[in-house]
């Protein structure tokens, strides 16, 4: 069979380490090169050594553009698409007035699939090659999600909303047929091509006590499946938490105490933790997933990430779409910043790249595969232009005239003001699935 190979030239970054423990932490080749074979990262150097190292791979030039591993956002509901930016609420009224009837449709599975498709094409128009997504209660909207992902080739985590109250008739399940769902689907898609089942209760509020206990047991029956709920969002959710399950030193002990505590458990939001919970999410390996446009947007207040950082705890940055208000991890990289600035923790560029790559495929336990331009890993990755609108090429040409044009400012830039229309393409696996094909491929000399 002929291998597929490909040099890529362009401005080469990836994190190597996280940048709170190492100064050296990132890898960066001005003038780089990137070389794929048969959808693998083979090696990452100068772009002059690798075109003597590997002559006989065709060129594809992306000189002046950034080619970084894609993004990862660790909490994203693939069933809200179709809501962003609906009007004026807080969290519990905003999911009856509008989550909730917008789930409903999800029972069909054409429905499903056809917004599982606007899904995928904007997660990839926004750079995003893998997330961590909740589907609805409906089995078929899971497979809706995971046949689309699996269209694109895409390394997908996915799972059906696990709901048996207070939530509408038309969106519950019962615990017992949940249960027997989340079987079949973990059966069909756990581990099939990029594929991962994620054990999804929606939150204390919506699940029993039973149910939790179901969640967490089917995941000590099938261990490689993740977990994913909502924790602290917001005060009122919290008070109904203590007082629907009551005994309980916390809300993060509901969870616990189901067994769903576990390093492969990913936490949306944790805008409101104790000092107990921090503790327990570090001690653990918990992953908080920081949610800063929705966090702003449902007035539920600043995630402290110098607290989570403080305790050791995995923190990933992550959309969540369609309280969230955008696809792009930019965006969501800038409103972070935002957010840690009214903490007084101006985050810098590399910690939000690094809490988007990664950051997140180790505390996802898949940095064996994705997040990096190491040797082996999958080639999941963008072609980034650093100044795709005017103000963005003002900014540019003001830094390069002033010899400031570093890599800093360059990252940074793209923090504040980038979004989708910075991405140029998008490579899954070494196939190109975003883009227009108008850059310069130059055959092997
Ligand atoms: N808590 C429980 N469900 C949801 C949801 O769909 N979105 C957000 N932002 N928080 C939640
Ligand atoms: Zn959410």
């Amino acid at each position: 069979m002929t291998m597929m190979k490909n040099l890529y030239r362009g401005e080469v970054l990836y994190l190597i380490a996280s940048p709170l423990d190492h100064v050296e932490a990132y890898r960066y080749f001005e003038d780089g090169g990137l070389a794929v074979v048969d959808g693998k990262i083979v090696e990452a150097g100068p772009f002059e050594a690798m075109r003597s190292r590997y002559p006989d791979f065709p060129v594809t030039d992306y000189s002046g553009k950034l080619i970084t591993p894609g993004f990862i956002d660790s909490h994203i509901h693939f069933s809200q698409s179709e809501i962003q930016g609906m009007y004026g609420k807080q969290l519990l009224d905003w999911l009856d007035e509008y989550t909730f009837p917008a789930e409903e449709a999800f029972s069909s599975m054409e429905y499903a699939q056809d917004i599982a498709r606007f899904f995928v094409k904007e997660l990839v128009k926004n750079g995003t090659t893998t997330c961590a997504a909740y589907a609805t209660v409906h089995p078929a909207s899971v497979t809706a999600l995971f046949s689309v992902a699996t269209e694109y080739n895409m390394c997908i985590l996915a799972g059906k909303v696990m709901m048996n109250r207070n939530a509408p008739d038309y969106l519950m399940d019962t615990t017992h047929q949940g249960e027997l769902d989340c079987r079949s689907l973990i059966e069909d898609w756990d581990g099939k091509g990029r594929n991962h089942y994620v054990i999804t209760p929606r939150f204390a509020i919506t699940s029993t006590p039973d149910q939790l206990k179901s969640a967490g047991r089917l995941h000590a029956e099938y261990p490689s499946t993740y977990i994913q709920t909502h924790l602290s969002e917001n005060l009122g959710e919290i008070e109904s938490v203590l007082s629907l399950c009551p005994g309980h030193a916390d809300y993060l002990e509901v969870y616990e105490r189901a067994g769903l505590l576990t390093d492969r458990s990913i936490f949306g939001h944790c805008v409101h933790l104790t000092d107990r919970e921090y503790k327990r999410l570090g001690e653990t390996g918990g992953i908080i997933a920081h949610c800063p446009t929705s966090n702003l947007f449902l007035g539920s207040g600043l995630f402290d990430m110098r607290e989570a950082n403080r305790y050791g705890v995995r923190t990933t940055l992550a959309t969540d779409v369609g309280a969230g208000t955008s696809f792009s991890m930019w965006r969501t990289m800038g409103e972070a910043y935002k957010v840690q600035q009214l903490n007084g923790y101006p985050m810098t560029a590399l910690e939000a790249i690094y809490k988007c790559t990664l950051g997140s495929a180790r505390a996802l336990s898949l940095d064996d595969r994705i997040g990096s331009f190491l040797p082996g890993r999958e080639a999941d990755f963008i072609v980034v232009d650093y100044a795709a609108t005017s103000v963005q090429k003002l900014r540019m040409e003001y830094l390069r005239s002033r010899d400031k044009w570093t890599i800093e400012n360059k990252l940074f830039g793209l923090q504040t003001l980038g979004d989708d229309r910075n991405t140029v393409c998008t490579y899954i696996m070494g196939k190109q699935v975003y883009g227009s094909d108008s850059c310069d491929h130059q055959e092997a000399s």
